[in-house]
């Protein structure tokens, strides 16, 4: 490594930190508290002290490039992308919006990501053992680049809403999970897509920890008839606002409240 390259990545490390401390000290009339008490697992994870800076190393200033180089269209197709031969069960939607800066301007080719329940409410995973039943065509997970206008677009099932023993006869209304990359693993934003006829917000701590209706509102994505596709599936649009008074809230971005 030349003496310029540490140089450009030490500064990449400070612009990166800055950003973060943005983040983390970010509005309060959007992001979510660290600590929720109806959504009972931040009682447990909530930092209970100021947080500190920690020294950033090369691999996470720098990734995750080769990820972003393999990723396909038919990453994009949740119908499809287990690769069982067959389709997923369930309402076929398609799901698109634009990745935007604070100004409202296109972020283009940026690793959007997500990851849902099928049709039923269930995940693929160990711990999630309530009796919705699996689809073997159906894996949860999908991803896409933005385009030249930073527009994004997944073809899936909608998902059901599933029990979480959160409290008395918890329901989680039915959700997209989404991750935006930007230019490394720390630039990394996490939130949820929920859809606008779900009749389940009232009962929901992890939707209602977003402060303000009008911050909520943003996680909503709207019915679009110009996004249904003919005889084919039904259409949502949700944008992504990175930064801004405008901002999408994400997950656990909000400093410690003394
Ligand atoms: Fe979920």
């Amino acid at each position: 490594m030349t003496k310029n390259d540490s140089k450009q990545i030490d500064q990449a490390g400070t612009k990166m930190m800055q950003t973060i401390r943005e983040i983390v000290r970010g509005d309060r009339d959007i992001f979510p508290p660290f600590l929720y008490e109806a959504y009972k697992s931040t009682i447990r994870r909530a930092p209970r002290m100021g947080l500190v800076d920690v020294p950033l190393t090369i691999s996470e200033l720098t990734g995750p490039g080769p990820l972003i180089s393999a990723v396909t269209p038919e990453d994009a197709d949740l119908t499809r992308n287990a690769s069982q031969g067959a389709e997923a069960i369930g309402q076929r939607i398609i799901v698109t919006g634009q990745v935007l800066d604070e100004y409202g301007g296109p972020i283009p080719h940026t690793l959007v990501e997500v990851w849902q329940a099928n049709a039923s409410g269930r995940y693929i995973h160990h711990r999630d053992d309530w009796p919705g039943p699996l689809d073997p065509n159906f894996i949860g997970v999908g991803r896409c680049l933005t385009d030249a206008n930073g527009v994004y677009r997944f073809q899936t099932i909608r998902p059901g809403a599933y029990p979480w023993k959160n409290h008395q006869n918890a329901w989680r209304p039915a959700h997209i999970h989404f991750s935006v990359f930007g230019q490394s693993w720390l630039s990394r934003l996490v939130t949820q897509m929920y859809f606008e006829d779900d009749p389940l917000f009232f009962q929901d701590p992890i939707f209602n920890s977003v402060p303000t209706e009008d911050a909520r509102h943003r996680l909503i994505a709207r019915y679009d008839h110009e996004v249904s596709s003919p005889e084919w599936a039904l259409g949502w649009r949700w944008n992504i606002v990175l930064k801004g008074p405008q901002a999408t809230p994400f997950e656990n971005n909000r400093e410690v409240q003394k």
